[in-house]
């Protein structure tokens, strides 16, 4: 269970979050939780983290490790700052950043190269819906997004599908619509890894999750965790996402 902060939240109002957020969580031991804080939140994050099963990571990373590069965050530098995730190719990063499935490929391999877990985002816009587009659209960011990892490189990474006409907007996809993209996109693992990657991969479901359709979304065998935007900065209900 991942959650997303995107641009909020300052280092005081994230130490302020674990306060709240440290003991509903102090008996979980079901899934693993990841909160990923915008990079100057990242050292109270760690910090507030500490001692406990929640880990942190980032919201994106460069692919080379350092150099003159105005600006940027290296893999290397989240590693150091106590992160063991890295978010990598977010549709929003995608939409205003000009972000590609090609500098995705490259990010992945950034992140991998010092032993951060990328979670590589995926999904579709409401047009590529409305037209019939969806697995395309999926099988184009996959195929370009991975198509030059090994197997064993591939087994280190998490996928998250989230459509992109339910982020933000409050219209969770049904449990139906998201575990059908999910069994493309596990098709997708085998034909580039095979079987054994596919069984194992853990696809994640994001946009407009929250504390009312979590169980719905969970019941899908083929949704393996969450990633949350707007319901993760509240304490209360991003516990009673984790815990649900
Ligand atoms: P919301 O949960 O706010 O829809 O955001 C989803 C998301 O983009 C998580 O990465």
């Amino acid at each position: 269970m991942a959650g997303n902060w995107k641009m909020y939240k300052t280092p005081a109002e994230t130490s302020a979050f674990f306060e709240k957020f440290r003991p509903l969580v102090a008996g979980t031991n079901h899934c693993e939780v990841v909160i990923c804080p915008p990079f100057v939140d990242l050292a109270a994050a760690v910090e507030s983290a500490r001692g406990t099963m929640i880990e942190i990571g980032g919201q994106n990373l460069f692919w080379g490790q350092e150099g003159a590069y105005t600006g940027e965050v290296s893999g290397q530098m989240l590693r150091a700052a106590g992160c063991r995730w890295a978010l990598v190719a977010h549709s929003e990063r995608r939409q205003y950043f000009g972000e590609t499935n090609e500098n995705a490929a490259k990010r992945i391999l950034g992140a991998l190269e010092v032993g951060l877990t990328p979670v590589y985002c995926v999904g579709e816009m409401l047009d590529d819906r409305q037209s019939g587009k969806t697995e395309q659209v999926l099988e184009t960011q996959f195929q370009g997004g991975l198509a030059r990892l090994t197997a064993e490189q591939f087994d280190k990474l998490v996928v998250a599908y989230e459509p992109v006409w339910a982020i933000g907007t409050g219209k969770v996809a049904t449990p139906e619509i998201a575990a059908d993209a999910h069994r493309f996109i596990r098709d997708q693992v085998r034909k580039l890894f095979g079987p054994g990657a596919a069984a194992a991969c853990r696809i994640l479901y994001g946009g407009s999750v929250k504390p009312d359709n979590i169980r719905g979304l969970m019941a899908q065998p083929e949704i393996d965790g969450a990633l949350v935007g707007g319901a993760s900065l509240d304490p209360v209900s991003f516990a009673s996402i984790v815990n649900f």
